[in-house]
């Protein structure tokens, strides 16, 4: 660690002070020998479990052919057949076409790109606590401001942001579903007071908040949406960075609150591992940049192509065989419910636990100093993120506040490892003096 501290800058934060030495399904090693439970998955990164072998396989038979030519040279039918069937698989009855790059943040500087280019115009909109990514124009799309913007400032110009349907902390201080999930249609508010809808090129959203603490909209929020940008001229950007790849239970979680994106972002379980991301949309929004307009040496590199392509069979085989007949998609469904169960046993005991919410295996609670002023407990959500390593689970806070405990497991943990992450996060909980609610007590 000291080694670490001297030779990497502060800047790239680690949550869990160990070093890994080996890993498989939802398990860490590290280098003294330690196991850990990940209920982290690299950030969302691992659905499919850490060296699935199929992955590992596919590998090393890519390994045993070609490490890279740099598509814009000379191609390589990975990368074309990984387009085609995200093409077919993304929600949507239209033709479609999809970019291969390197990380979730690149590929929503392209869905940018792409969404100025076919329409046009220049501004974005983009919503409060959102996460989007580092880069200079993902970060300016990002809502919370330390660590992310200060101090990068400034951020890219027509970018505007909006309030997000967080109920939970609801900006009109209205309440779902009387609302009629006001907070989306006052966009056409925006458009006569902020930004012109004909200067839009872009709305960009998540289906649930990732770093922003797995907020879980209504489905309305993005039936409205969607409208809004077809009357408009819009182009809807759906970030399922963290959302995709089963971890809401279907394989893009739009498909689950039912709308169709003209561009979808994906990346971390993409790649099972390996750095890989997407932008797949409609063909004639991807083919307005002209040739040579988009791309970069390494996108859609041949290992990460072989790596995303057993993925994407694990979740939707070719012969229609579920891989070691697990379903990963209503595995997430299970994991989900189990959580929620387990959760709202600890809301009996502990009014702190404020809110429980999320969407398939994307599971989340935020917690509160006390339920009424719903105050954020950050102090205290530390001090059980890091009550949970010290009995030995991976586990990860979220939210603008940082009092949200997110669940983010490979959805191929066992039951019993998954019970066993519960029962560490509830002493973790109980450790850190909560006030206990007097039913329970
Ligand atoms: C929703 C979302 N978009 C974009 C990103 C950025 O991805 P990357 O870190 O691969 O650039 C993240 C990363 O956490 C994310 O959760």
């Amino acid at each position: 660690m000291e080694r670490c501290h001297s030779s990497v800058p502060r800047g790239i934060h680690h949550f869990t002070p160990v070093f890994v030495s080996r890993a498989g399904g939802a398990i860490l090693e590290d280098v003294d020998g330690n196991l850990l439970l990940d209920f982290a998955g690299g950030i969302g990164c691992m659905n499919v479990g850490h060296r699935a072998p199929a992955l590992v396989q596919a590998v090393r038979d890519q390994l045993e052919r070609h490490l890279h030519t740099c598509f814009h040279v000379t191609p390589y039918e990975g990368y074309v057949r990984l387009a085609e069937r995200l093409n077919a698989l993304a929600p949507g009855d239209f033709p479609k076409k999809t970019l291969l790059l390197n990380s979730g943040a690149e590929a929503v500087e392209n869905a940018v790109k792409v969404a100025r280019a076919y329409t046009g115009r220049s501004a974005v909109i983009c919503f409060e606590d959102a996460f989007h990514g580092r880069t200079l124009l993902a970060m300016s799309l990002t809502s919370k401001t330390h660590p992310y913007k200060r101090g990068f400032e400034p951020g890219v110009g027509e970018v505007f942001r909006v309030p997000y349907a967080y109920c939970y902390r609801c900006t009109y201080s209205l309440r779902y579903p009387q609302c009629g999930v006001h907070c989306a249609y006052h966009l056409e508010d925006t458009f006569r007071r902020t930004v012109a809808a004909e200067s839009v090129a872009a709305i960009i959203v998540e289906p649930v908040l990732g770093e922003g603490g797995f907020v879980s909209p209504p489905a309305e929020f993005f039936a409205a949406l969607q409208d809004i940008c077809r009357k408009r001229g819009i182009v809807l950007i759906a970030d399922e960075v963290q959302t995709g790849f089963g971890r809401t239970g279907s394989l893009f979680a739009c498909e689950k609150l039912g709308f169709e994106p003209d561009l979808l972002v994906t990346a971390k379980s993409l790649g099972g591992g390996l750095p890989i991301s997407a932008l797949t949309g409609r063909a004639e929004m991807m083919d307005a940049p002209e040739p040579g307009g988009l791309g970069g040496t390494f996108g859609g590199n041949p290992l990460a192509c072989a790596a995303a392509l057993s993925v994407i069979e694990m979740f939707v085989p070719s012969d229609g065989k579920k891989v070691g007949g697990l379903d990963l998609s209503s595995r997430a469904g299970t994991l989900g419910e189990r959580f929620v169960a387990r959760a709202r046993s600890w809301q009996q005991r502990w009014p702190a636990i404020g809110d429980i919410r999320g969407l398939g295996a994307m599971q989340a609670i935020e917690l509160v100093k006390e339920p009424v002023t719903r105050e954020p407990a950050t102090e205290e959500t530390a001090r059980i993120v890091r009550a949970c390593y010290e009995r030995g689970l991976v586990l990860l806070s979220a939210g603008s506040y940082g009092n949200v405990l997110r669940i983010l497991s490979p959805l191929v943990i066992t039951d019993e490892q998954f019970e066993e992450g519960l029962s560490v996060i509830e002493s973790a909980i109980a450790s850190v003096g909560f006030v206990e609610s007097s039913v329970s007590a």
